[in-house]
């Protein structure tokens, strides 16, 4: 069990409009936001009501705000250093009749950095707190590697 005194989170992702912004304000107001701005204010949850009792500051991101379209997109990590755990989250499941795990699992068991995925709706509300449940495990409890197999003597 690691310990931490507050859990920092930053969503983000590859492409713009995947409904990061909503996710947040899903979370807070426990509803679906008709007008989502840009960006959610940054905000704390605090201890008292997070599932493992760390305060836990959520920074929305987006990258939305040049016009840029990219045909490829480079996830840059560095092969010398420990890495922050990454959660997988498919929003937008409320759209779907069928699960996209069977796709995503092997690339979770691949890499190791992928400490989780999960399959949610903001819009739906479904697997909300859960999602933010599972960013303050992969903190506390990390499952990967604690050391980088290359830097073992
Ligand atoms: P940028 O900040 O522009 O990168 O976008 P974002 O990732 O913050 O997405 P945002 O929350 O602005 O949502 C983009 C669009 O997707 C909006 O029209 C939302 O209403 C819609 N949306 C977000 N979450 C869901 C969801 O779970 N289901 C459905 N059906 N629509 C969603
Ligand atoms: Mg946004």
């Amino acid at each position: 069990h690691k310990s931490v005194s507050r859990n920092d989170l930053r969503l983000a992702d590859l492409k713009p409009r995947l409904g990061k912004t909503s996710l947040i304000m899903s979370l807070v107001s426990e509803e679906f936001p008709d007008d989502v701005p840009l960006r959610a204010e940054e905000i704390t949850i605090p201890a008292d009501v997070t599932p493992e009792r760390v305060p836990t500051h959520i920074v929305d991101y987006s990258g939305n705000n040049s016009n840029v379209t990219a045909n490829v997109i480079c996830i840059v990590y560095s092969v010398n250093n420990k890495k922050v755990p990454l959660i997988l989250v498919g929003n937008k499941s409320d759209l779907v009749e069928h699960s996209s795990m069977e796709t995503i699992l092997p690339i979770m068991n691949q890499y190791s950095d992928i400490e989780t995925c999960v399959e949610c709706s903001a819009k739906n509300l479904k697997n909300i707190s859960e999602l933010f449940y599972y960013a303050q495990k992969a903190v506390l409890h990390p499952t990967g590697p604690l050391y980088c197999p290359e830097e073992k003597e």
